[in-house]
Protein backbone atom coordinates (compact mmCIF):
# COMPACT_ATOMS: atom_id res chain seq x y z
CA UNK A 1 0.00 0.00 0.00
CA UNK A 2 2.74 2.37 0.75
CA UNK A 3 5.33 1.15 -1.78
CA UNK A 4 7.34 4.19 -3.26
CA UNK A 5 6.70 6.59 -0.35
CA UNK A 6 8.93 8.38 2.42
CA UNK A 7 8.09 8.79 5.58
CA UNK A 8 9.01 11.05 8.46
CA UNK A 9 8.01 9.91 11.79
CA UNK A 10 9.31 12.30 14.76
CA UNK A 11 9.75 10.47 18.29
CA UNK A 12 10.36 7.28 16.86
CA UNK A 13 13.11 5.71 18.93
CA UNK A 14 10.61 4.52 21.23
CA UNK A 15 7.03 4.07 21.83
CA UNK A 16 4.16 5.27 19.65
CA UNK A 17 6.92 6.34 16.90
CA UNK A 18 9.11 3.50 16.48
CA UNK A 19 5.12 1.28 15.87
CA UNK A 20 4.51 4.16 13.60
CA UNK A 21 7.56 3.48 11.82
CA UNK A 22 7.61 -0.40 12.12
CA UNK A 23 4.13 -0.23 10.70
CA UNK A 24 4.91 1.93 7.48
CA UNK A 25 7.65 -0.20 6.52
CA UNK A 26 5.90 -2.96 6.66
CA UNK A 27 3.40 -1.65 4.25
CA UNK A 28 6.60 -0.55 2.34
CA UNK A 29 7.09 2.65 3.28
CA UNK A 30 11.00 4.32 3.66
CA UNK A 31 11.73 5.80 6.79
CA UNK A 32 13.16 8.71 8.34
CA UNK A 33 13.19 7.66 11.83
CA UNK A 34 13.59 10.97 13.95
CA UNK A 35 14.68 10.99 18.10
CA UNK A 36 15.90 13.80 20.54
CA UNK A 37 18.74 11.82 22.77
CA UNK A 38 17.93 7.97 22.82
CA UNK A 39 19.97 6.96 19.62
CA UNK A 40 20.24 2.73 21.13
CA UNK A 41 16.47 2.74 21.08
CA UNK A 42 16.62 4.82 17.46
CA UNK A 43 19.25 2.03 16.49
CA UNK A 44 16.60 -0.52 17.69
CA UNK A 45 13.99 1.27 15.82
CA UNK A 46 15.36 0.62 12.76
CA UNK A 47 16.91 -2.53 12.87
CA UNK A 48 13.21 -3.73 13.44
CA UNK A 49 12.11 -2.36 10.24
CA UNK A 50 11.51 -4.14 7.10
CA UNK A 51 12.69 -3.34 3.99
CA UNK A 52 15.72 -0.62 2.93
CA UNK A 53 16.64 2.63 3.17
CA UNK A 54 15.62 3.69 6.05
CA UNK A 55 17.90 6.03 8.51
CA UNK A 56 18.00 7.91 11.44
CA UNK A 57 17.58 11.71 11.92
CA UNK A 58 18.69 12.93 15.45
CA UNK A 59 17.09 16.55 16.05
CA UNK A 60 14.70 18.60 19.08
CA UNK A 61 11.84 18.98 17.10
CA UNK A 62 11.01 21.89 19.33
CA UNK A 63 14.04 24.15 17.71
CA UNK A 64 12.67 25.45 14.46
CA UNK A 65 15.84 25.18 12.82
CA UNK A 66 15.88 21.34 13.36
CA UNK A 67 12.31 21.00 12.00
CA UNK A 68 13.39 22.89 8.73
CA UNK A 69 16.53 20.95 8.93
CA UNK A 70 14.07 17.41 9.38
CA UNK A 71 12.08 17.92 6.49
CA UNK A 72 15.45 18.78 3.87
CA UNK A 73 17.41 16.09 5.06
CA UNK A 74 14.55 13.69 4.52
CA UNK A 75 13.79 14.97 1.04
CA UNK A 76 17.84 14.74 0.49
CA UNK A 77 18.15 11.49 1.33
CA UNK A 78 15.07 9.60 0.59
CA UNK A 79 14.28 12.29 -2.53
CA UNK A 80 11.24 13.23 -1.31
CA UNK A 81 8.68 13.34 1.39
CA UNK A 82 5.00 12.11 1.34
CA UNK A 83 4.07 10.90 5.04
CA UNK A 84 4.52 13.08 8.03
CA UNK A 85 3.48 11.85 11.26
CA UNK A 86 3.90 14.21 14.19
CA UNK A 87 4.39 11.92 17.01
CA UNK A 88 7.17 13.42 19.73
CA UNK A 89 5.86 14.72 22.56
CA UNK A 90 6.03 14.93 26.36
CA UNK A 91 3.46 14.58 29.33
CA UNK A 92 4.10 16.40 32.55
CA UNK A 93 1.96 16.97 35.19
CA UNK A 94 1.24 20.82 36.33
CA UNK A 95 -1.13 21.33 38.48
CA UNK A 96 -3.14 25.32 37.86
CA UNK A 97 -1.39 28.21 39.43
CA UNK A 98 1.03 26.24 40.57
CA UNK A 99 4.23 26.49 41.21
CA UNK A 100 5.36 30.30 41.03
CA UNK A 101 4.66 32.65 38.35
CA UNK A 102 8.09 32.00 36.12
CA UNK A 103 8.25 28.08 36.02
CA UNK A 104 4.46 27.58 35.44
CA UNK A 105 5.38 30.19 32.33
CA UNK A 106 8.33 27.96 31.17
CA UNK A 107 6.49 24.65 31.39
CA UNK A 108 3.68 26.08 29.44
CA UNK A 109 6.08 27.64 26.74
CA UNK A 110 7.95 23.97 26.81
CA UNK A 111 4.85 22.09 26.94
CA UNK A 112 3.73 23.87 23.36
CA UNK A 113 7.24 24.18 21.84
CA UNK A 114 7.82 20.42 22.25
CA UNK A 115 3.84 19.21 21.09
CA UNK A 116 2.70 22.39 19.52
CA UNK A 117 4.86 24.36 17.53
CA UNK A 118 6.65 21.62 16.26
CA UNK A 119 4.22 20.14 14.30
CA UNK A 120 3.53 23.34 12.78
CA UNK A 121 7.03 23.97 11.86
CA UNK A 122 7.50 20.90 10.26
CA UNK A 123 4.08 20.80 8.55
CA UNK A 124 4.84 24.22 6.96
CA UNK A 125 8.02 22.37 5.26
CA UNK A 126 6.37 19.38 4.65
CA UNK A 127 3.46 21.01 2.83
CA UNK A 128 6.09 22.79 0.38
CA UNK A 129 7.89 19.53 -0.24
CA UNK A 130 4.69 17.81 -0.60
CA UNK A 131 3.29 20.53 -2.79
CA UNK A 132 6.51 19.24 -5.42
CA UNK A 133 4.97 16.18 -5.33
CA UNK A 134 1.02 17.09 -6.24
CA UNK A 135 0.57 14.69 -2.81
CA UNK A 136 1.11 14.39 1.16
CA UNK A 137 -0.54 12.88 3.97
CA UNK A 138 0.02 15.06 7.39
CA UNK A 139 -0.86 13.13 10.87
CA UNK A 140 -0.60 14.59 14.18
CA UNK A 141 -0.77 12.10 17.01
CA UNK A 142 -2.80 14.64 19.31
CA UNK A 143 -4.87 12.53 22.56
CA UNK A 144 -8.29 11.81 24.70
CA UNK A 145 -7.29 14.82 26.57
CA UNK A 146 -7.04 17.34 23.48
CA UNK A 147 -10.49 16.69 23.26
CA UNK A 148 -12.22 15.92 26.96
CA UNK A 149 -9.54 17.74 28.58
CA UNK A 150 -7.89 16.96 31.88
CA UNK A 151 -7.40 17.99 35.27
CA UNK A 152 -3.56 18.98 35.99
CA UNK A 153 -2.48 18.57 32.68
CA UNK A 154 -4.18 21.35 31.24
CA UNK A 155 -1.35 22.86 29.21
CA UNK A 156 -0.65 19.15 27.55
CA UNK A 157 -4.31 18.50 27.02
CA UNK A 158 -4.48 22.49 25.30
CA UNK A 159 -1.75 21.68 23.23
CA UNK A 160 -3.36 18.70 21.94
CA UNK A 161 -6.65 20.46 21.47
CA UNK A 162 -4.68 22.72 18.91
CA UNK A 163 -3.12 19.74 17.43
CA UNK A 164 -6.64 18.49 16.42
CA UNK A 165 -8.21 21.61 15.25
CA UNK A 166 -4.69 22.67 13.15
CA UNK A 167 -5.15 19.36 11.44
CA UNK A 168 -9.04 20.47 10.41
CA UNK A 169 -8.20 23.63 9.45
CA UNK A 170 -4.83 22.69 7.09
CA UNK A 171 -7.41 19.70 5.70
CA UNK A 172 -9.55 22.03 4.23
CA UNK A 173 -6.69 24.72 2.99
CA UNK A 174 -4.84 21.98 1.54
CA UNK A 175 -7.67 19.49 0.26
CA UNK A 176 -7.58 20.76 -3.51
CA UNK A 177 -3.73 19.94 -3.56
CA UNK A 178 -4.29 16.40 -2.70
CA UNK A 179 -2.56 16.81 0.90
CA UNK A 180 -4.87 14.91 3.90
CA UNK A 181 -4.19 15.69 6.90
CA UNK A 182 -5.59 13.84 9.86
CA UNK A 183 -5.56 13.90 14.03
CA UNK A 184 -5.40 10.47 16.36
CA UNK A 185 -6.37 10.90 19.80
CA UNK A 186 -5.09 7.99 21.88
CA UNK A 187 -6.35 7.58 25.27
CA UNK A 188 -3.58 5.74 27.73
CA UNK A 189 -0.82 3.53 25.43
CA UNK A 190 1.57 1.26 27.35
CA UNK A 191 4.91 3.27 26.49
CA UNK A 192 7.48 4.91 28.67
CA UNK A 193 5.06 8.30 28.82
CA UNK A 194 2.21 6.51 30.79
CA UNK A 195 4.44 4.12 32.68
CA UNK A 196 4.69 5.54 35.68
CA UNK A 197 0.31 6.56 36.06
CA UNK A 198 0.06 3.08 34.81
CA UNK A 199 1.98 1.60 37.75
CA UNK A 200 0.63 3.93 40.08
CA UNK A 201 -3.10 3.42 39.34
CA UNK A 202 -3.45 1.14 36.35
CA UNK A 203 -6.52 -0.79 37.59
CA UNK A 204 -8.76 2.19 37.63
CA UNK A 205 -7.57 3.20 34.36
CA UNK A 206 -8.16 -0.02 33.40
CA UNK A 207 -11.55 0.09 34.70
CA UNK A 208 -12.78 2.91 32.76
CA UNK A 209 -11.77 1.17 29.02
CA UNK A 210 -15.09 -0.92 28.01
CA UNK A 211 -12.21 -3.18 26.17
CA UNK A 212 -10.67 -4.15 29.20
CA UNK A 213 -6.52 -3.24 28.76
CA UNK A 214 -5.40 -0.18 27.74
CA UNK A 215 -4.09 0.30 23.94
CA UNK A 216 -0.54 -1.14 22.59
CA UNK A 217 1.62 0.86 20.42
CA UNK A 218 0.25 -0.76 17.32
CA UNK A 219 -3.32 0.22 17.87
CA UNK A 220 -2.15 3.33 17.60
CA UNK A 221 0.16 2.60 14.69
CA UNK A 222 -2.25 0.28 12.80
CA UNK A 223 -4.63 3.87 12.72
CA UNK A 224 -1.72 5.89 11.62
CA UNK A 225 -0.61 3.48 8.73
CA UNK A 226 -4.54 3.15 7.58
CA UNK A 227 -4.77 6.78 7.76
CA UNK A 228 -1.50 7.29 5.71
CA UNK A 229 -2.46 4.86 2.56
CA UNK A 230 -4.55 5.71 -0.08
CA UNK A 231 -8.18 4.88 1.44
CA UNK A 232 -8.08 7.40 3.88
CA UNK A 233 -8.05 10.13 1.05
CA UNK A 234 -11.69 10.85 1.84
CA UNK A 235 -11.48 11.20 5.22
CA UNK A 236 -9.15 14.13 5.06
CA UNK A 237 -10.14 16.56 8.44
CA UNK A 238 -10.70 13.71 11.05
CA UNK A 239 -10.13 12.97 14.32
CA UNK A 240 -9.69 9.20 15.05
CA UNK A 241 -10.50 8.20 18.82
CA UNK A 242 -8.09 5.15 19.86
CA UNK A 243 -9.25 4.29 23.38
CA UNK A 244 -10.75 0.94 23.89
CA UNK A 245 -14.16 2.90 23.67
CA UNK A 246 -13.35 4.76 27.07
CA UNK A 247 -14.87 8.08 25.29
CA UNK A 248 -16.88 7.88 22.67
CA UNK A 249 -18.58 11.02 20.89
N1 LIG B 1 1.35 6.95 25.92
C1 LIG B 1 0.12 7.44 25.99
O1 LIG B 1 -0.68 7.02 26.85
C2 LIG B 1 -0.34 8.51 25.02
C3 LIG B 1 -1.70 8.83 24.97
C4 LIG B 1 -2.15 9.80 24.09
C5 LIG B 1 -1.25 10.46 23.27
N2 LIG B 1 0.08 10.14 23.34
C6 LIG B 1 0.99 10.91 22.46
O2 LIG B 1 1.71 10.02 21.62
C7 LIG B 1 2.98 10.56 21.31
C8 LIG B 1 4.06 9.53 21.61
O3 LIG B 1 3.96 9.18 22.97
P1 LIG B 1 4.70 7.90 23.61
O4 LIG B 1 3.80 7.40 24.64
O5 LIG B 1 5.20 7.01 22.55
O6 LIG B 1 5.93 8.66 24.33
P2 LIG B 1 7.35 8.13 24.86
O7 LIG B 1 7.30 6.68 25.07
O8 LIG B 1 7.70 9.02 25.98
O9 LIG B 1 8.31 8.46 23.62
C9 LIG B 1 8.49 9.80 23.27
C10 LIG B 1 9.24 9.88 21.98
O10 LIG B 1 9.30 11.26 21.58
C11 LIG B 1 10.65 11.65 21.46
N3 LIG B 1 10.78 13.05 21.85
C12 LIG B 1 10.38 13.64 23.00
N4 LIG B 1 10.68 14.97 22.96
C13 LIG B 1 11.26 15.19 21.76
C14 LIG B 1 11.80 16.32 21.13
N5 LIG B 1 11.80 17.52 21.74
N6 LIG B 1 12.34 16.20 19.89
C15 LIG B 1 12.35 14.97 19.26
N7 LIG B 1 11.86 13.86 19.81
C16 LIG B 1 11.32 13.97 21.05
C17 LIG B 1 11.45 10.69 22.33
O11 LIG B 1 12.80 10.65 21.87
P3 LIG B 1 14.02 10.12 22.87
O12 LIG B 1 13.81 8.64 23.00
O13 LIG B 1 15.26 10.45 22.10
O14 LIG B 1 13.86 10.84 24.15
C18 LIG B 1 10.68 9.40 22.08
O15 LIG B 1 11.04 8.84 20.85
C19 LIG B 1 3.12 11.83 22.14
O16 LIG B 1 2.82 12.96 21.35
C20 LIG B 1 2.05 11.67 23.22
O17 LIG B 1 1.59 12.89 23.71
C21 LIG B 1 0.56 9.19 24.19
Amino acid sequence: MLQGKVALVTGASRGIGRACAVALAEWGAVVAVNYRQNEREALQTLSALQGDGHFLLQGDVADPEVCRNLVEQTVKQAGRLDILVNNAGIYEPLPFSEPEYMHWQHAWRRMFDVNFFSAVNLSYHAVRAMRREGSGKIIFIASRAGIRGEANHSHYAASKGAMVVLARSMAVELARENIQVYAIAPGWVATDMAAEPLKQRGESIVAQIPVGRVADPMDVAKAVRFLASPDADYLTGITLDVNGGSYIR
